[in-house]
Parts: C-alpha cells; structure tokens; sequence
C-alpha cells in the first residue's frame, strides 16, 4: 500500500543515522536493508554483523514480516547482544508502516 510505505518512509528517519537503502546503498553502523524482508537473517556478505545474527542465519531463520515486527518492536529483546542500539519503535503502526516501505525499495 503506498500510503503506508509513504508513511514509513518518515518512520525510516529513525534508521538513517545507521542504514541505508536504495540504489547505492552501503553498509554504515548498519547494513544496507535492501531486499531485507523475506530475506534470511544476516544475508549481506560483508557486513559484520553479531554473533546472535550469525547464529540465527545458520539456523536459516528469515526476516518474514512477523519476525521484522518483533525485532523492531524490541531489538535487545529478540536477540539480545545484538550491536543495533536501538531501543526499538514503540507504534505498531510505525513497525508496519517502515515494514511496508522496505518492501518498497526492495524490489
Ligand atoms: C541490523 C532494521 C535502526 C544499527 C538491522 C536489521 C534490520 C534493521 C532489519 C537486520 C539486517 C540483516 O539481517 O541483514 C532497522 C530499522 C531501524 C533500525 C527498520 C529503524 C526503525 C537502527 C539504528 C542503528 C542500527 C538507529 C544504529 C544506532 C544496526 C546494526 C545492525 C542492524 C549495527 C546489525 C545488528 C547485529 O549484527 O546484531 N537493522 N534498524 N539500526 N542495525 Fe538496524
């Protein structure tokens, strides 16, 4: 839906000071979200990311929607030595609408 994803482009402001997305992106504190949702967890190849991520993509578990929702909800309360330092979004209207926009630049 496009409103959302317009929504959660202002949502994604939040994210900028670590992430990039879009047509040359790179990775900076965090890595590039392109293509993230529905992708497995820790998918870019020369990010570093956490044990915790690292552990998870072995274990082949995917950023599915619901899975996105509860690490951006808590991200310390999903994986908890993750290096995000983000104490998370607290509306669940921001998780689904910044969902919906990195579906849109995602494709
Ligand atoms: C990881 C989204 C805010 C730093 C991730 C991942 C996602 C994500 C989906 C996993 C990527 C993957 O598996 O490839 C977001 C969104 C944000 C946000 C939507 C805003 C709502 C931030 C902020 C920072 C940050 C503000 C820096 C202070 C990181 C880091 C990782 C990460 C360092 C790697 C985590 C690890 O290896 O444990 N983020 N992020 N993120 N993010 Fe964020």
């Amino acid at each position: 839906d496009a409103d959302l994803a317009a929504q959660g482009e202002t949502v994604f402001k939040k994210c900028k000071a670590c992430h990039q997305v879009g047509e040359g992106a790179k990775n900076k504190v965090g890595p590039i979200l392109n293509g993230v949702v529905g992708a497995p967890v820790a998918h870019i190849e020369d990010f570093k990311y956490s044990k915790d991520l690292t552990t998870a993509h072995d274990e082949g578990v995917v950023w599915d929607e619901a899975h996105l929702a509860e690490f951006l909800a808590k991200p310390k309360g999903v994986y908890k030595k993750t290096k995000m330092s983000f104490a998370g979004l607290k509306k669940d209207d921001d998780i689904n609408a910044v969902i919906e926009y990195l579906k849109s630049v995602s494709q």
